[in-house]
């Protein structure tokens, strides 16, 4: 099996992991000299969120220039440095590409804008206005209705070339044109050069935006307004000709193409669509596509056994082998998962035992094994653009529909220790504040309890490693449990390793069949002459020859 599909993954966002130099904000000298700690918390593979050059009015997913390092993180040397230091770890790393758009800042799209007749004029998706029925505006009317990702139109005017262009995200990140195929040709050129910088792979921001319908169609109405991360139907509008085109398809398998050149490399896309759509992206039937992709849908858990159960299902059955599911509870634009889970630690360690031990890679975001939580800022002052789009309405209307507008709310501080800053920084004031709970949680207070959270996840990390049924077997969902428990069986070269897990807060007792027990994740649960022992949202993983 490919090691991209028997990995774990481990995401940073760097501003926020360790500050090296004492300005206040994370940097790659930072992730160097942490990179002791993820390697010992046993993740192999690390995905980094963007470090290039960039006006950061994104925060990186804004990109001024694809192949050099923005000051405020470092160097090239330190880009060098840092995969090489991964690599003498055995470890992994993939950067984060942004590919669908650039910034406003690139010279590329300076160029584009600044006339019609320029080499860079079709590098944009640049159309005329549609004419203003009452000739009220000198710029006439947007092209068509297409939306953005963020709601509104996603047409931008541009005085310069009397033409407006076109951003899925906001203003300032204009779409490339892949029509074009010098855009296709320079941007699959910078992946040549990051793979031949000995980068492992990519994740692949908004891959699915990547083209767009080339008859600029109007997009089908739709009765969703908000956004959702099972889809990208939004704003009452279906995204049929801004998402998914069949050239999108088969550009994963270009891109997947060139990152074979290098060997085996990992893709890991931001994809959203239902199972056709997402075996499109993957490679129908050899998995000759982009190697992984995220299913979003999942954020949205219940703590239940049957909730999980059925994810599980769902997911055998969307990604059967060759194919690798992913299971993700929380990234950098959502709320952390331990906010769905009311902060109860101990949900916490259950929901991530399921997440290291069932069919598929695991992505964690930082902070997660130590259960960082949600910090609450105003929208006035944040960093991310977004609460600025909306700051007109009052932020009681996304906290009833329990949205994160402002994403700086999830991407706070490493809690390192309990000294300054968490340990972070030395400066006087970090980029965003740390969260208040840092005394308590952190890493240095945790690794001294042997059944903290992160202790929790390092042996299950050590678990899964020795285990290669863990890594690589088959699922089968085991049938006739207690109420509230969910277990399932991973076998592989006739070994079994039966997991089982209580999503029940009181204590459940039952008999088993054979089996040693190789872990258990809370001191009360045990297996004692073929009766099990399960304390209120324990789990235990048993070994049998099978
Ligand atoms: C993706 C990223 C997000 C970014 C957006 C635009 O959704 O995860 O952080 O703002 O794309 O690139």
């Amino acid at each position: 099996m490919p090691w991209y599909h028997k990995t774990t993954i481990y995401q940073i966002y760097p501003r926020s992991f360790y500050d090296s130099n004492g300005d206040g904000m994370g940097d790659l000298n930072g992730i160097i000299q942490k990179l002791d700690y993820i390697h010992h918390l046993g993740f192999e593979t690390i995905w980094t969120s963007p470090f290039f050059a960039s006006p950061q009015a994104d925060l990186g997913y804004d990109i001024s220039d694809y192949t050099s390092i923005a000051p405020e993180y470092g160097t090239m040397d330190d880009v060098s440095y840092l995969i090489e230091e991964v690599h003498r770890r055995g470890m992994r790393i993939v950067f984060d590409l942004v590919m669908n758009h650039t910034s406003v800042e690139h010279a590329w799209f300076k160029e584009s804008r600044s006339s019609r007749h320029n080499p860079k004029a079709d590098w944009y998706i640049w159309k005329d206005p549609s004419p203003s029925p009452f000739r009220r505006r000198s710029r006439g009317e947007v092209p068509n209705n297409w939306q953005s990702m963020t709601g509104g139109s996603g047409w931008h005017y541009a005085a310069e070339r009397g033409q407006y262009f076109w951003s899925t995200f906001l203003p300032f990140q204009p779409d490339l044109n892949y029509h074009n195929p010098e855009v296709k040709r320079a941007m699959l050129d910078m992946v040549r050069f990051w793979l031949e910088r000995g980068v492992d792979g990519f994740r692949l921001d908004i891959f699915n935006y990547i083209y767009k319908d080339q008859q600029f169609r109007n997009n089908p109405f739709s009765f969703k307004l908000l956004p959702a991360d099972e889809s990208s139907a939004a704003f009452f509008q279906q995204s049929k000709y801004t998402t998914n085109q069949p050239e999108t398809f088969k550009f994963a398998r270009e891109f997947r193409s060139v990152c074979d050149e290098f060997g085996e490399r990992l893709s890991i896309g931001e994809v959203y669509g239902d199972r056709k759509i997402i075996r499109e992206f993957l490679g129908i039937e050899r998995n000759d596509g982009l190697t992984l992709v995220f299913d979003f849908g999942m954020l949205n858990f219940q703590f239940t056994s049957d909730h999980f159960r059925n994810l599980i299902q769902r997911m055998e059955q969307a990604y059967p082998p060759p194919f690798m599911p992913v299971y993700v509870f929380s990234y950098h634009d959502r709320r952390r998962s331990i906010h769905r889970l009311a902060g109860d630690t101990r949900k916490a360690k259950l929901l991530h035992m399921f997440q290291l031990t069932v069919r598929g890679v695991p992505c964690m975001y930082y902070g997660e094994e130590i259960g960082m939580t949600n910090v609450r800022l105003p929208f006035a002052n944040a960093y991310d653009p977004i609460p600025h789009k909306f700051k007109s309405l009052p932020r009681l209307i996304f906290d009833a529909l329990d949205i994160t507008i402002n994403r700086d709310e999830v991407r706070t501080p490493m809690q390192w220790d309990s000294t300054k800053n968490a340990g972070f920084s030395s400066a006087e004031k970090t980029w965003l504040p740390v969260h208040e709970n840092y005394h308590v949680i952190n890493v240095e207070t945790e690794a001294r309890d042997e059944f903290s959270l992160l202790n929790r996840v390092r042996t299950l990390l050590a678990v899964r490693q020795s285990e290669s049924a863990l890594q690589e077997g088959s699922l089968r969902v085991i049938e006739n449990l207690p109420e509230n428990i969910l277990g399932f069986a991973r076998k592989m070269d006739g070994v079994k390793i039966s997991v089982l897990l209580n999503f029940d807060g009181r204590q459940k007792n039952f008999q088993s069949s054979k089996g040693d027990l190789i872990f258990a994740l809370t001191p009360g649960s045990q297996k004692i002459d073929g009766m099990i022992t399960l304390d209120g949202y324990g789990g235990l993983i048993l070994k049998h020859a099978d």
